[in-house]
């Protein structure tokens, strides 16, 4: 979250994949001068788990200071659906505390996912 790069909504978002491999990725927000081609961390950090050779996520931990919980979007929640197993847990937490725990089927139910298209 630190290394985040937002100078445009000063709201700085740090991620952490769990991988089935037990290596641990992160991400940060990646932002840019043409708003919507800024990137979120969660994005950063699943392109990160591709670059590392893994492809399913056990638990994925967000992490942003605010009154409210720092959950992930809903382009996100569809961007770790496509590596999810049935148990995926979404952990989120500010800089200190970790303040809620979700499954993704929570986040995203009847979710259209790889296995829909086959
Ligand atoms: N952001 C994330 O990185 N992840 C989310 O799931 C929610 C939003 C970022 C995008 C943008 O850089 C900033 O937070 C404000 O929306």
């Amino acid at each position: 979250m630190k290394l985040a790069y937002a100078p445009y909504s000063n709201f700085q978002v740090g991620a952490a994949i769990l991988s089935e491999s037990g290596r641990i990725y992160c991400g940060c927000n990646v932002e840019n001068a043409a708003y919507p081609v800024g990137c979120c961390a969660e994005a950063s950090a699943i392109s990160a788990m591709i670059m590392g050779g893994d492809t399913r996520i056990v638990a994925i931990a967000v992490a942003g200071i605010g009154n409210a919980l720092c959950t992930p979007c809903g382009g996100c929640r569809q961007r770790i659906r496509e590596f999810a197993t049935d148990s995926t847990v979404i952990l989120i937490s500010d800089n200190q505390t970790l303040r809620h725990t979700a499954t993704l089927t929570e986040l995203l139910p009847l979710s259209f996912g790889p296995d829909n298209l086959s």
